[in-house]
């Protein structure tokens, strides 16, 4: 888990700035949800024997011996809080959420236990088009942070739950021939979850796979159209993706279409946002059957990869900076940025706190990135003035009577921001 320091933290929101942007000019809404869930409904959805529920949960018994887990994903959580507010059945919904999410893997860089997401779920559209809005709203998202050129999306079809169940019994009985041959992993999934073979590290297994059955002579006509109909749309709007037969995700709710975006920079965990459709989750949970279809994308990757291309979130923390010097002085001078923060709410003031040679007080507000520092000392304060002084500007420190700072501190700054 990463503490965000200040830098870090204004980059991540930096980058929820942009997206949510975007996002609000296609219509999402922002939806708030808990960060505990009932373990079941991770077990339920996202898959008993999926690699996150098996090993990754962070999960608990709370003081009524109730188990709890910490999300590791946001998509379960959004469909049963859609679900309960009655938001699904009859309706269309476009959503987003942002916050920490939790998986137990071994850390690595780019790969934490505690991570931000922005994930986004529709509901009630079973159509492609819906498919096509997620990519090209991202593809748009990508391109407001600069950083179109280093993804790429990586599209498939998983077909219907039908067609992978065919596919999943005709890959189980080729590998059957081969069971001694597989790594471990792969041997017990066999019985598990077979499908997450296909993801199998191990060269032996992949070499044996080269000639297993594939998912895409089982698909179903209508994941084919679907697939068919997103493809058309993502060519017309010229937005590059190559087909990868092996994306299946590790999550078992999918169906037809899935995909992720990837990047080169970032070494070995270069997938920065991944999603897909998951048609039978409303009704997996009790609902009437209701489509869905989202993706997430994790804040700690592109954060990573926005500082590879330099874009840094403003530095200065402050406009202007009131220095004072003498106890008097000092009080006089929290009762000044009171009154300027009343006439200018969105000035960015900061008040030097305690004492401080004339210099040290200088040299902080330089460092506060502020172009303007006020100075009160126990003169100025008996003659009823502030000390007035351009920091980025070679002119000479002014008097200006008390009752005239705020028109001439807006007066400076915008004829500078011009
Ligand atoms: P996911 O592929 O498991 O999908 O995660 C989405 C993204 O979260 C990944 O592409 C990655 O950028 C980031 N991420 C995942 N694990 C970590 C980690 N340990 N450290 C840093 N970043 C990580 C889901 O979570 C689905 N709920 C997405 C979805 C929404 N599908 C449909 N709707």
């Amino acid at each position: 888990m990463q503490d965000l320091v200040p830098d870090r933290r204004e980059l991540f929101r930096y980058i929820e700035d942009v997206v949510r942007e975007t996002l609000g000019t296609y219509g999402y809404r922002e939806i708030g949800l808990p960060v505990i869930e009932s373990t079941h409904l991770f077990q339920r959805l996202v898959g008993e024997a999926t690699d996150i529920v098996e090993k990754e949960m962070y999960t608990f018994d709370d003081r009524s011996g109730d188990s709890i887990t910490l999300r590791p994903e946001g998509t379960a959580g959004c469909a049963r809080a859609a679900l309960g507010a009655g938001m699904v059945f009859n309706q269309v919904q476009r959503l987003w959420y942002s916050g920490p999410m939790f998986r137990y893997e071994r850390p690595q860089k780019g790969r934490y236990r505690q991570f931000e997401q922005i994930g986004v779920e529709c509901y009630g559209m079973p159509g492609p088009d819906v498919d096509c809005e997620l990519l090209l709203m991202l593809s748009r998202v990508w391109k407001a942070l600069g950083i179109d050129s280093m993804v790429k999306l990586e599209l498939n079809s998983i077909g219907s739950t039908e067609a992978r169940g065919q596919f999943k019994d005709a890959l189980v009985g080729y590998l059957r021939g081969f069971e001694r041959e597989l790594d471990a992993d792969s041997q017990r999934r066999l019985t598990t979850n077979p499908m997450r073979i296909l993801d199998s590290k191990d060269e032996r297994t992949q070499a044996i796979l080269v000639d297993a059955p594939s998912l895409e002579d089982y698909l179903d006509d209508a994941s084919v159209a679907h697939f068919d109909a997103i493809r058309a749309v993502l060519d017309r709007a010229q937005v590059p993706y190559i087909v990868n037969r092996g994306i299946v995700r590790g999550l078992d709710y999918y169906n037809k279409t899935v995909f992720e975006w990837t990047t080169d920079a970032l070494g070995a965990q270069g997938t920065v946002c991944g999603g897909g459709r998951y048609d039978g989750l409303i009704e997996e949970l009790g609902g009437r059957p209701t489509p869905g279809v989202g993706f997430a994308m994790g804040l700690d990757r592109l954060a990573m990869l926005v500082e590879t291309i330099g874009t840094q979130p403003e530095q200065a923390v402050a406009d202007v900076y009131l220095e004072s010097f003498g106890a008097a002085a000092r009080g006089e001078a929290m009762i000044l940025a009171e009154s300027i923060r009343g006439r200018e709410p969105a000035l960015r003031l900061v008040v030097h706190c305690g004492d401080g040679k004339f210099k040290a007080q200088l040299k902080k507000a330089d460092a506060s990135g502020a172009r303007v520092a006020l100075i009160l000392g126990e003169d100025e304060v008996a003659r009823g003035e502030v000390g007035f002084k351009h920091l980025r500007r070679d002119l000479p420190q002014e008097s200006v009577p008390a009752g005239d700072v705020v028109g001439k501190l807006m007066a400076a700054l915008g004829a500078e921001a011009n």
